[in-house]
């Protein structure tokens, strides 16, 4: 039986993690980084992305930032390939960055639902399809996980509908890639997070289209949530190194809804 420490060891394994620059991605890269991997920043702002690896090497970890927008093949594929260049392997794949503008039906126009699959969903099947070409190709295995949201199980609010479609989506396809990489010993799992304390939050609390009251929604679902709080980053984080260690060695194709009891209500 391994040791406590080295089940959570992941010194010599080299980590994407998409969005990784803020919110839950940069706390999910943080954790990574703690526990050895060398974390490879993709965001779609440069500075943002540097800035987060920088702070990162401040702790002691290995990271680097490769300017990204998940939705673009090219810049995905230049992600993969600057990965391999750089640190020779990749073992882990964290595919976080998504948006959630709130608008309603009659407002959203075929651009904005476009916009939230493309970042949301086609940005999940561009990494993970060439992620996935390099570990079978090293034959070492790896570890997907997609960030869903507690909306791939039950809507949130309203003004989420293209943002359901793509999170409903990220699911079923987190399903379907673990049957099919099972025989290259990959492993694909998912995290549904309820409402976590970002920058991206804020943004969503600030904004009132249409008439939606985000602060007061966003409020109103704290009061009934059983922990009475939102969550912090970090407690997306600590479940990401928990997949992506030898602690969830026999999981895959599975979901792990970390909600403060969010769903219990919905
Ligand atoms: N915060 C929540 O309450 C919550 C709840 C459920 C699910 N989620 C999911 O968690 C993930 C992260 O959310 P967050 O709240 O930390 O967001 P955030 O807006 O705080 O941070 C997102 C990061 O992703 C980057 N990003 C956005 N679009 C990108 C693109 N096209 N290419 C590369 N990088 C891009 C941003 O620059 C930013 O650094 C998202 O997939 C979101 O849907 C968040």
């Amino acid at each position: 039986m391994k040791k406590i420490n080295t089940l959570l060891d992941l010194s010599g394994k080299t980590a994407i993690v998409t969005g990784g620059a803020k919110g839950i991605g940069y706390s999910i890269a943080y954790r990574l980084g703690e526990a050895g991997a060398s974390v490879v920043i993709a965001n779609r702002n440069r500075k943002n992305g540097i800035d987060a690896a920088n702070k990162l090497k401040k702790f002691g970890f290995k990271a680097f930032a490769v300017k990204t927008d998940v939705s673009k093949e090219a810049d995905v594929k230049n992600l993969i390939s600057s990965t391999m260049k750089k640190y020779g392997g990749l073992d882990i794949l964290v595919n976080n960055a998504g948006i959630y503008p709130s608008v309603s039906l009659e407002q959203m126009s075929l651009r904005d639902f476009q916009e939230v699959i493309s970042i949301n969903l086609n940005s999940v099947f561009l990494c993970t399809k060439y992620a996935a070409q390099e570990m079978v190709k090293k034959s070492k295995g790896g570890k997907i996980i997609n960030i869903t949201s507690v909306d791939a199980i039950h809507p949130s609010s309203v003004g989420l509908a293209h943002y359901d479609a793509s999170k409903h989506g990220v699911w079923g396809f987190t399903k379907n890639i673990a049957l099919e990489l099972a025989p290259h010993n990959i492993w694909v799992n998912a995290i549904a997070p309820g409402g976590i304390l970002t920058p991206g939050l804020k943004r969503l609390q600030e904004s009132m289209p249409n008439n939606i009251d985000n602060k007061k929604m966003i409020e109103d679902i704290t009061q009934k949530l059983p922990m009475r709080r939102l969550g912090d980053p970090d407690e997306i984080g600590k479940v990401a190194l928990f997949l992506a260690s030898d602690m969830s060695s026999y999981m895959t194709g599975t979901q792990i809804v970390v909600d403060g009891g969010m769903l219990l209500f919905m």
